[in-house]
């Protein structure tokens, strides 16, 4: 769903960039062991901040930063065309703002190395078919390394978002085919820290069926 006002003038403030550079990046982006020349995806990319610092963490072929609302997508674009004082050194001419649902990407399965999302899925009611969607766009081995909002095990919303719990995400990407690697709760914020890797599913005899992994012996119905 689309921001409110209030929510894109939080989202584009100094204080929420200052959060996703000094403590959010470092959790999502370092120590992922991501070759160079890799094609990276961005969940949710908001005002632009996210695919920069994903090109100052790895040496990106192409990012590529999608979000539903075409005015996040204008304000992104303007913001890389003028990068601020800490990003003039970050390459800007291999990343791509696309207007989409993250629910339904229009890109082929396994064309992305790795993926990422900042707070992104506690505002999609059908979240769940966003993590399919990223599992079938990764490349076998791929990262889907994200930072999420945790507001508890309901389907209720708070606050206007999405009530997504520890046990439902993990479900969720385990029903899916990836293989959690860490999943790290704040110790004070309902937020949590996932890297999850999509698995071989081949290596287990299983297939992947509209983005939903089948496990061995799965019937499709
Ligand atoms: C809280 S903002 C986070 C923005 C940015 N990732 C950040 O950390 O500042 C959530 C973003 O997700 C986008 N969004 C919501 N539903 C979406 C969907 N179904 N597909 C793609 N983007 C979506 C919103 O437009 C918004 O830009």
């Amino acid at each position: 769903m689309k921001m409110t006002r209030i929510e894109k003038f939080f989202v584009r403030s100094p204080l929420r960039l200052y959060f996703q550079r000094k403590f959010e990046a470092p959790w999502v982006l370092s120590n992922l062991n991501i070759g160079s020349g890799c094609v990276c995806l961005e969940i949710g990319c908001g005002h632009g901040a996210g695919a920069l610092l994903i090109n100052q963490y790895l040496d990106c072929k192409r990012v590529i930063g999608v979000d539903i609302d075409p005015d996040m997508i204008e304000g992104a674009k303007r913001y890389i065309s003028r990068p601020p004082r800490w990003a003039r050194d970050i390459r800007t001419d291999n990343i791509d703002f696309i207007c989409q649902d993250a629910a339904k990407l229009s890109f082929p399965d396994c064309y992305f190395d790795a993926a990422f999302l900042f707070g992104v899925l506690d505002h999609i009611t059908e979240w769940r078919g966003v993590v399919a969607e990223v599992f079938r766009v990764l490349k076998v081995g791929g990262m889907f390394s994200f930072e999420e909002f945790l507001l508890g095990e309901s389907s209720r919303n708070r606050w206007g978002h999405v009530s997504i719990g520890e046990a439902e995400l993990r479900d969720a990407l385990e029903t899916v085919g990836y293989s959690i690697q860490s999943f790290e709760m704040m110790k004070r914020l309902p937020r949590c820290f996932v890297r999850a890797v999509k698995d071989d599913y081949s290596s287990k005899g299983g297939v992947v069926e509209w983005g939903k992994y089948i496990y061995p012996g799965e019937g499709v119905t």
